[in-house]
């Protein structure tokens, strides 16, 4: 179902109205300093566009997970991001503590100013949807842009109840991006279609494998997770991560895919990682025990490369190593650049939240898209309806 973007409301919708946008602003922090600032870049489209129609712009987030009640702890506070966003505005962002207190702030913004609020989740009422806290955010804005697309699949009072009290209630320019991408992977492919999952465990991707096997022509598996998957064929893992709990299942998909499902040709291997230097290639039926495995080896770089190639859309999730250590990154680093050179080839190449993202970092301009959705992207590719998504006004 297409919904109603910021782009289908006429300029008086705009013009020196308080825009309220859901934003999520859930970056990482290292001493009070913005370590990535992906996702702030990536809500530049939505605020430039409102500043520049004469909206006062009043954006809300969440950042991190916050336990416990008052008084709030200053490490998830979003003041602290305050100065990255100023930068890449190149304009002030005032700073609103509080949002009961805070609608005065709001009516006095000059139009294309933008204020920040507290981070959504020092209120107890955003992770329970209270519709009282949603009237509470309401009286901030004349109407109601989300963009966050990240935090789309919770149903949280600044992402869903407040779609029932502030109308209009439409998309933001990232979140539709992110729509039209991942939604073209369930949709519409462009054929060959071939997704690469990797990370540590199948249990967190096991639905969205089972949503993707039909649909996809061939899904490359990585990462420790293929592990238990030479479990499933009878291999010796080793040492090697693996989820003894998980190996029916995955003899279970093994079966089902048919010929679908591709599983590495070989591994790099270590006795462990602090002995990483002793690292070498073998093939997945020659791990021999007190080994495990912590990257793809060589030969499954090349085989996936030429895999990727062929494709004409790809979607990416999850590293094929442990690409934080190397030389274990050598796997990960060949999926992103395979997917560079067959998007230079035509094809459409979609990455999907959480480490994959790191590690394209710096190659962002080179794929087709980038998803700052880690949770809300796979339940997306599970093809569940995302809350936040089902709350906005339909096109
Ligand atoms: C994310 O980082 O995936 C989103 O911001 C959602 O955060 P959450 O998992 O804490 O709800």
């Amino acid at each position: 179902m297409n919904k109603r973007s910021l782009r289908d409301l006429p300029p008086q919708a705009l013009d020196g109205k308080r825009a309220l946008v859901r934003v999520d602003f859930n970056v990482p922090l290292k001493n009070g300093k913005v370590t990535d600032d992906t996702r702030l870049r990536a809500s530049l489209p939505t605020i430039t566009y409102l500043r520049e129609k004469g909206a006062r712009v009043v954006l809300l987030s969440h950042l991190g997970r916050p336990k416990g009640g008052p008084p709030p702890d200053p490490q998830y506070s979003l003041k602290q991001i305050v100065r990255d966003l100023e930068g890449l505005l190149g304009a002030p962002v005032e700073f609103i503590p509080d949002p009961v207190s805070g609608v005065p702030a709001t009516r006095r913004l000059p139009r294309g100013g933008v204020a920040l609020v507290e981070n959504t989740r020092f209120w107890p009422g955003e992770e329970k949807n209270d519709p009282e806290l949603a009237k509470t955010f309401a009286a901030l804005g004349d109407l109601y842009v989300n963009d966050a697309f990240g935090s789309a699949h919770r149903a949280h009072a600044s992402t869903e109840a407040i779609t029932h009290l502030l109308k209009p209630a439409v998309a933001g320019f990232l979140m539709e991006k992110e729509l039209k991408y991942l939604g073209e992977l369930l949709t519409n492919p462009k054929r060959p279609f071939i997704a690469v999952l990797g990370g540590a465990k199948i249990s967190g991707k096991i639905d969205v494998i089972r949503s993707l096997l039909p649909r996809v022509d061939e899904l490359l598996i990585g990462g420790a997770m293929a592990c238990t998957f030479f479990a499933a064929m009878g291999l010796e893992v080793g040492s090697s991560l693996v989820e003894p709990d998980r190996i029916a299942l995955a003899k279970e998909l093994l079966a089902q895919s048919g010929k679908k499902m591709i599983i590495p040709r070989g591994a790099v291997i270590a006795p462990s990682l602090e002995r990483a230097s002793e690292h070498k290639s073998v093939s997945a039926d020659s791990i021999p025990k007190g080994w495990a495995v912590y990257d793809i080896d060589e030969t499954t770089q090349h085989d996936f490369r030429a895999r990727l190639l062929r494709a004409k859309t790809i979607f990416w999730n999850g590293p094929m190593g442990v690409f934080e250590t190397p030389p274990f990154d050598a796997g990960t680093r060949a999926i992103a650049n395979a997917l560079v050179d067959a998007g230079k080839k035509g094809a459409v190449t979609v990455v999907g939240g959480g480490d994959s993202v790191a590690a394209v970092a710096g190659m962002e301009d080179k794929l087709t898209h980038v998803s700052t959705g880690g949770g809300a992207s796979l339940e997306f590719l599970e093809g569940k309806e995302l809350p936040g998504v089902a709350a906005l006004e339909n096109a």
